[in-house]
């Protein structure tokens, strides 16, 4: 069985995140979805509200579940039995990150991280600037899945 992890923050998930998520699903036999802890970013939605949407975007992907965790991303792998990493690249200067962390998940566990070129139509993308032009009024409809786009709305709404 190939098993992969696709790891995030997902604050909230993107159509980004969702066509990388799709993408591991036909390369792989099962794709958890983790939401991870990252300490340098704050959220505006709590793990169990991130994990409900990725739940509800991902529906229809019958080899792909989410879970959380709150450690670090190769005791995960290790605990699930998990061999390989998949993440989105949408620039280089994601790349100087995302090899950086490869490299020390690898170096601390033998995990692989394999880095998947990002469709080009979603490399603007990310989670803190859909937030930002939401708050500020701006129409991020056709970037995030329907679901999160209701629930960002509320969120801001609340929020003001
Ligand atoms: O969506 P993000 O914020 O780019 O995802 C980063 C994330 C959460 C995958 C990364 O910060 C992570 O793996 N956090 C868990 C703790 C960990 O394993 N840190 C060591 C990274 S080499």
């Amino acid at each position: 069985m190939r098993r992969a992890v696709c790891p995030g923050s997902y604050d909230p998930a993107t159509n980004g995140h969702l066509d990388v998520i799709e993408r591991a699903a036909h390369l792989f036999d099962e794709v958890v979805v983790a939401v991870l802890i990252n300490k340098s970013k704050r959220g505006m939605f709590t793990i169990d509200e991130r994990m409900e949407l990725l739940q509800e975007s991902t529906a229809k992907l019958p080899n792909v579940r989410v879970d959380s965790w709150h450690g670090l991303l190769t005791d995960y792998c290790k605990e699930q039995g998990i061999q390989s990493i998949v993440k989105g690249l949408r620039s280089v200067s994601d790349f100087d990150y995302e090899l950086q962390m490869a490299q020390m998940n690898r170096e601390i566990s033998g995990v692989e991280t394999l880095l998947m070129s990002n469709n080009p139509a979603y490399s603007f993308l990310s989670s803190s600037l859909v937030k930002e032009v939401a708050t500020y009024g701006g129409d991020v409809t056709g970037m995030v899945p329907p679901a999160v786009h209701d629930r960002l709305l509320a969120r801001i709404a609340e929020n003001d």
